[in-house]
Parts: C-alpha cells; sequence; structure tokens
C-alpha cells in the first residue's frame, strides 16, 4: 500500500490546548487505593501517595485529572473525604458495590496534583445533592479564609486555597445506571442553577454540563439541545463520553472506532452551535470529551463482583497492542478537532482502564495504551496543521469503507513538526510519503509501536513486550520523506 499526506506549517487548524491531555482519577476500584494511593507501599511518601506510579504519571504527562467520579461523584458526599482521617466515615458506594473508606480525599487529590503538576478538574454531585453541596465545596476548596468552611479547611492543615478553575457539574446524568438520573429538563436547569450561583463566587470558572455518554444513547442530541437551551449562557463546555471494544468480534470496525467518535464530535457541536444561533449568541460552547478510551465494557457487565468490599479489582483491563494502535486513533481525531475539544480526560488513569497498571505492595508498568499517549502529550504541542491525505482504505460493518492511513501534524513550538500517524489495516503495511512544506529537512525520525501479535500486552510477569521501538526505513530523499508503517501500528514522526 502506498500512501501520502501533505501540509504547510503555515495553515493551521487550532493551537492544541492543554487541557486536551486531561485524564481521570475515580473512586473506582483500585485507581486510588492500591494505585496512587498504598500507605506502607515500599515507594510511598509520608501521604501514603505511591513515588514509583507518580514517576509513571510524569512520564505519561496528563496536564490536567477529572476527580472524583465518574459514576461514583453521583453519591458522593465531599465532606467525609476531608479532615483527621481516623474520623472519616466509611460509605456504601452504590455506583460501584462497594465500601468507600474515605482515606483519600480531597486534600490527598490536591497533594497529587500539585506532585504531578496537573490541573484539578473537580466534578460536583449533582445525583443525589445539589446547589448547596456545590456551593460549599467551593467555599471549603477555593475560598482563601474568615468564613466556615475555608477556615475548616486551613484546619485539616491547607492554609492556602486550592484555586480549582475546572468545574463538572455531576456526571452522566443521562444514563438510567447514574444515581439521581435525571431528564434533560431537570438536568439543564439544575446544572444552570448551578452555574450561576458557583459564578456568583467566582466568575472566572469554567464549567462543564454534562452531554450524552455515548453516540449511543437513545436520548443523543436531544439530550444536547435541552441542556444547553437552558444553561447555554452559563456554562463553557458540554462533555462527551465514548469507549470502544470490539464486543460483537467486528475487529474491523474496532480498529476504525475513531469514525464514531468523529461523527458524535460533529453532531456535538452542530447541535450546540444550533442552540447558539437560535438564542442568537456568539458565544461558542465547546467540548470536554472527558472520558474516552478502550474499554471492554461487556466482560466487566458479565463479571460477578463481591458487595461492599475495599477497593477491589474493577475495570482491569490489560490492553494489548492492537488497542493501543485503536487508542491512538482516538488521540489523533481529538487532536483533529482541537478547533472545538478543548478539553479531554482519558479514563482512567491507573488500574481501573488505566495506561498504568500496579500491584499492591508490588510493581506499577506502563500498559501498551501509555506510549500513545506519552508521546502525543510530549510532542503534541503547538498548533494542529491541515493536513491532505491519499490513502487507500479498508471494509467495514459499521462504517463502510475506511482509510488506512489515519493522521494529524502538529506545529511544534521550536519549529519542528510532529506526524502522529496510524496504519489501521491489520494485514498490510503501508509506504507513507510526507511532504510536510518545509524549506530544509534537517533530522527525522520515527517511533512505531506494533506487534507480531495484535493481542500481546504488556503483563506483571512481563512488563515491556509491547513497547515503541526506533523505526529504520526513515529516508529523505529531495524533500521527500518516506516511512514504512507496519500493518496495525502506531507511529510518531518527528521532522526538525
Ligand atoms: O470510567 C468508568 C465509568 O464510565 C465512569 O464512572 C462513568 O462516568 C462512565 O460510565
Amino acid at each position: 500500500h502506498q500512501a501520502r499526506i501533505e501540509f504547510d506549517p503555515r495553515f493551521t487548524v487550532a493551537e492544541v490546548p492543554d487541557r486536551l491531555f486531561g485524564s481521570f482519577v475515580e473512586h473506582l476500584g483500585r485507581c486510588v487505593y492500591t494505585g496512587i494511593y498504598e500507605p506502607g507501599h515500599p515507594t510511598a511518601d509520608a501521604d501514603g501517595l505511591r513515588q514509583d506510579v507518580l514517576e509513571l504519571v510524569r512520564e505519561l504527562g496528563p496536564t490536567m485529572i477529572r476527580y472524583p467520579g465518574g459514576n461514583f461523584v453521583s453519591g458522593f458526599r465531599w465532606e467525609d473525604s476531608v479532615g483527621p482521617k481516623e474520623e472519616r466515615p466509611r460509605r456504601l458506594d452504590l455506583a460501584w458495590g462497594v465500601t468507600e473508606t474515605n482515606q483519600f480525599g480531597l486534600s490527598e487529590f490536591m497533594k497529587f496534583c500539585r506532585a504531578t503538576g496537573v490541573e484539578p478538574n473537580m466534578a460536583v454531585n449533582l445525583g443525589t445533592r445539589g446547589i448547596e453541596a456545590a456551593l460549599d465545596l467551593m467555599e471549603y476548596a477555593n475560598h482563601p479564609s474568615g468564613t466556615a468552611l475555608s477556615d475548616l479547611r486551613r484546619s485539616h492543615g491547607d492554609e492556602d486555597p486550592y484555586g480549582i478553575k475546572l468545574w463538572c457539574l455531576g456526571n452522566e446524568m443521562d444514563g438510567p445506571w447514574q444515581v439521581g438520573q435525571r431528564t434533560a429538563t431537570e438536568y439543564g436547569r439544575i446544572a444552570d442553577q448551578t452555574a450561576r450561583a458557583m459564578r456568583m463566587i467566582d466568575s472566572s470558572l469554567d464549567l462543564v454540563a454534562c452531554g450524552s455518554s455515548s453516540r449511543g444513547m437513545p436520548t443523543f442530541g436531544e439530550w444536547e439541545a435541552e441542556v444547553l437551551s437552558n444553561c447555554y449562557d452559563s456554562v463553557d463546555f458540554i462533555s462527551a463520553h465514548a469507549y470502544y471494544h470490539p464486543g460483537d468480534g467486528d475487529i474491523p470496525s474496532f480498529m476504525a472506532s475513531a469514525q464514531d467518535m468523529e461523527l458524535f464530535i460533529d453532531g456535538v457541536i452542530a447541535t450546540a452551535d444550533a442552540v447558539g444561533a437560535k438564542l442568537k449568541s456568539d458565544k461558542k460552547i465547546n467540548i470536554s470529551f472527558d472520558e474516552w478510551n478502550v474499554w471492554y465494557q461487556l466482560e466487566w457487565e458479565k463479571s460477578e463482583h463481591a458487595k461492599w468490599v475495599e477497593a477491589p479489582r474493577q475495570l482491569e483491563d490489560h490492553y494489548s497492542a492492537m488497542d493501543a494502535v485503536v487508542f491512538g486513533s482516538l488521540l489523533i481525531t481529538l487532536l483533529r478537532r482541537a478547533d472545538r475539544v478543548t478539553a479531554a480526560c482519558l479514563a482512567q488513569l491507573v488500574n481501573v482502564i488505566g495506561p498504568i497498571m500496579t500491584e499492591p505492595d508490588g510493581p506499577a508498568w506502563r500498559q501498551t495504551t501509555f506510549f500513545p499517549f506519552a508521546e502525543a502529550s510530549k510532542f503534541g504541542r503547538g498548533k494542529v496543521l491541515r493536513v491532505n491525505a491519499d490513502s487507500p482504505g479498508f471494509a467495514t460493518d459499521k462504517y463502510g469503507e475506511v482509510s488506512s492511513l489515519h493522521s494529524v501534524a502538529v506545529a511544534n513550538e521550536d519549529g519542528s513538526v510532529t506526524v502522529f500517524a496510524v496504519n489501521r489495516d491489520l494485514n498490510t503495511p503501508m509506504t507513507l510519503e510526507v511532504d510536510a512544506g518545509l524549506a530544509s529537512i534537517g533530522s527525522v525520525t520515527c517511533s512505531t509501536l506494533t506487534d507480531e501479535d495484535p493481542n500481546a500486552k504488556n503483563t506483571l510477569e512481563n512488563q515491556t513486550r509491547v513497547t515503541p521501538v526506533e523505526n529504520q526505513t526513515v529516508a529523505v530523499e529531495g524533500g521527500k520523506i518516506t516511512v514504512e508503517l507496519p500493518a496495525m501500528s502506531w507511529n510518531t514522526i518527528r521532522i526538525a
């Protein structure tokens, strides 16, 4: 197969938003407990944060972390998670059928954010609670001092306010699985009222209203239109969530999952802009794609779980080389649509459908999906370029004919250009020709992640089975770059 892309660093789509490389820590399974937090672990610091995990988080390079859920937030009482640990109550977590000990809470999360240099993205509970609890949490978190709740925070040892700027107004409120599910009208109203009250404390907040839990929801489209009709002026973002898996064994369609993500983004933007047009508003609502990943959801739904235990193994997907390629393709879509997707969170960070895995009292290691994210976060900064592509295609049941090559180019601040390219064809390698529109080309390198076995994984026993390697086929001749992209591969091409 032959494919070709061309671009010119002068023709840009958008600045890559910092918040595009967000991730997500939910009180779910072992994401928090024995994931990022494990007092007694050989690498734990005085706050119980696992330093082996923190090092991997820094290498992964998330810029922002959403917390504390997810479905968990819809039953969360934030007050339980602050103050002396021995006084914190144990509670039933209805979302995941477990016992929450509250030994990790708001203060510990902020320590984790500071230690990893990420921005906090805090969700408020609009399931079992509402405006008052959201305002109390804001006062505790963000008010400097001199009020009951800000002084309570100070008495808990956190003198400085947390300064949380980005807030989610609930989570997946369209889902029947959500504690306190609401209709679009009910949710639109409570989101608007909560947002307006929160802005009375701080008008500069960035607020995210819940969009649909997936493009497949029966209310998709209608939900966004009704919610935004109620809160267009008081929010900045509408959320989107999407998880992909080859549940029905249809691997070609799974490889092309990014098609669904693109249709999802187009649909939400069209709907949001239609609401804005009707309101004669010149304001644009952007997307916070605040949950995205590969997730073998059917396996979770089929499995049985003991109830009310603490931090059990839940949603611990072990990702294959093939999953990492699909994952990389989703990242490419987010970058390509960075004009309107201005925040996004890889769900989640550790153990729970995470790029990082840990064992209690044991090691931490990188899943296959770690690498596309780390490379994109490191090299995908600057300006997204307009790319013209010509590529052969392959047939899928869900999306018809889909191009084998999926790519995006980013002009980096130092004058270099990075191309992220996926060969989605499972069987056929491809020769990619790149016309980078540069007067002269210095060095070109390509890092490639692939495996002869699409199911190869990094496991406790073999933690480095799948890692990116230097692609030796790069050639530069007369201003033309060529590189061989193996079948089913993720590639990072750096042009300096
Ligand atoms: O990320 C796992 C779960 O998926 C989240 O809790 C929920 O928001 C979504 O359904």
